[in-house]
């Protein structure tokens, strides 16, 4: 009888994640698997929301954004009931293993029902490019293809009517992505979660760039930035499963105080989920492609408890426990070159 692998997408979505499925689909086929796509991340291993995947299921995914599977943010280890159900229709799936696509929150799960014995193998995901144990994650290149077009777009609006765009973009803990698509974009000054905001600091480079003849300026700042002594904007105070704050409302403030200190006209722009939406880069489907081939590889292995990840050019394992034991944050060195270009 066949082996099942199934297969399952958690916390945000991203570009990217189709091509990973379509590849453990198409090579788990090959190697004579059964797939099983699990619906909604853990949400649907506890209620068995499951479809089977075959050759037809995956046809034509490739270049479209999102999870043909659906994904949730729901934590089966919150809840004794849910762990209970999860690991059940586990077994009752006959799953002999379970790959989990996600961030630090779906493989933070992943890893602790290795522990119990389970079978699962990960591929890293997150346009915030903060897990650690691989270089990259897909999903961020896409995202910063996309907010540096967006500052492309805004700088000449920006020149035009001698306006301040202050720019937020996605990056809960980390400032990948304001960082590259900062740099990319040629922003006047970055902000980033990894260093704190300094206020008049930020007001007196812009003040310098003015003074140098310029009438406008572009100012990016991660979602997750705060000030120098004070708290993370918060949009709400509500908690995900995983106790997650909704960050969001930074650029609003920062925005206020750069026009109360400098009298330059100061507008906002959230690019928020749009850097998650729509089609993936090449780069992204080639790596979720490259992730999705090796997971089925660890699995013929029997490599349980690893996860595919992304060094130098090479795909290779590493276990799940070290991709979620810390964060990954902003490479000092490059955020030191942005730095370069700021006033
Ligand atoms: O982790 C990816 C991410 O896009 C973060 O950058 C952001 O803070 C968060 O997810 C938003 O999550 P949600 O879509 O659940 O509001």
């Amino acid at each position: 009888m066949a082996k099942t692998i199934g297969i399952l997408t958690g916390g945000g979505d991203c570009p990217g994640l189709n091509p990973v499925i379509r590849a453990v689909v198409r090579q788990g086929i090959n190697l004579g698997y059964e797939i099983t796509g699990i619906k909604n991340g853990w949400k649907g291993l506890i209620e068995n929301n499951t479809e089977k995947l075959n050759l037809a299921s995956v046809s034509g995914i490739l270049p479209k954004g999102g999870t043909i599977l659906g994904t949730s943010r729901t934590n089966p280890y919150k809840n004794e009931e849910d762990l209970k159900k999860a690991k059940e229709n586990f077994k009752k799936l006959n799953l002999y293993c379970l790959v989990a696509i996600g961030g630090e929150d779906t493989l933070g799960v992943a890893a602790k029902l290795v522990k119990e014995g389970f079978n699962v193998v990960g591929v890293p995901k997150t346009i915030d490019n903060d897990l650690s144990a691989t270089d990259f994650t897909f999903g961020f290149d896409t995202a910063i293809n996309i907010a540096t077009e967006c500052i492309d777009r805004l700088h000449t609006t920006a020149e035009s009517h001698h306006r301040i765009m202050v720019v937020e973009v996605m990056g809960r803990h980390a400032g990948w992505i304001a960082a590259y698509s900062g740099i990319a974009g040629g922003a006047d000054i970055i902000l980033v979660p990894e260093v704190p905001i300094d206020v008049e600091q930020t007001v007196s480079l812009i003040k310098k760039r003015h003074s140098r003849g310029k009438t406008f300026s572009i100012v990016v700042v991660a979602e997750g930035a705060k000030f120098k002594k004070g708290d993370e904007v918060l949009q709400e105070e509500k908690l995900d499963a995983f106790g997650h704050v909704r960050l969001g409302g930074i650029g609003e403030a920062l925005a206020k105080y750069i026009e109360d200190k400098t009298g330059y006209e100061t507008r906002v722009t959230v690019l928020g989920h749009i850097q998650r939406g729509g089609t993936p880069t090449a780069f992204d489907r080639v790596l979720g492609t490259r992730f999705g081939i090796k997971a089925v590889d660890l699995i013929e292995k029997g490599s349980f408890g690893m996860m595919a990840s992304l060094q130098g050019n090479k795909i290779v394992s590493v276990p799940l426990e070290n991709a979620v034991e810390k964060l990954k944050t902003l490479d000092m060195e490059l955020y030191d070159i942005a730095k370069v270009f700021f006033g």
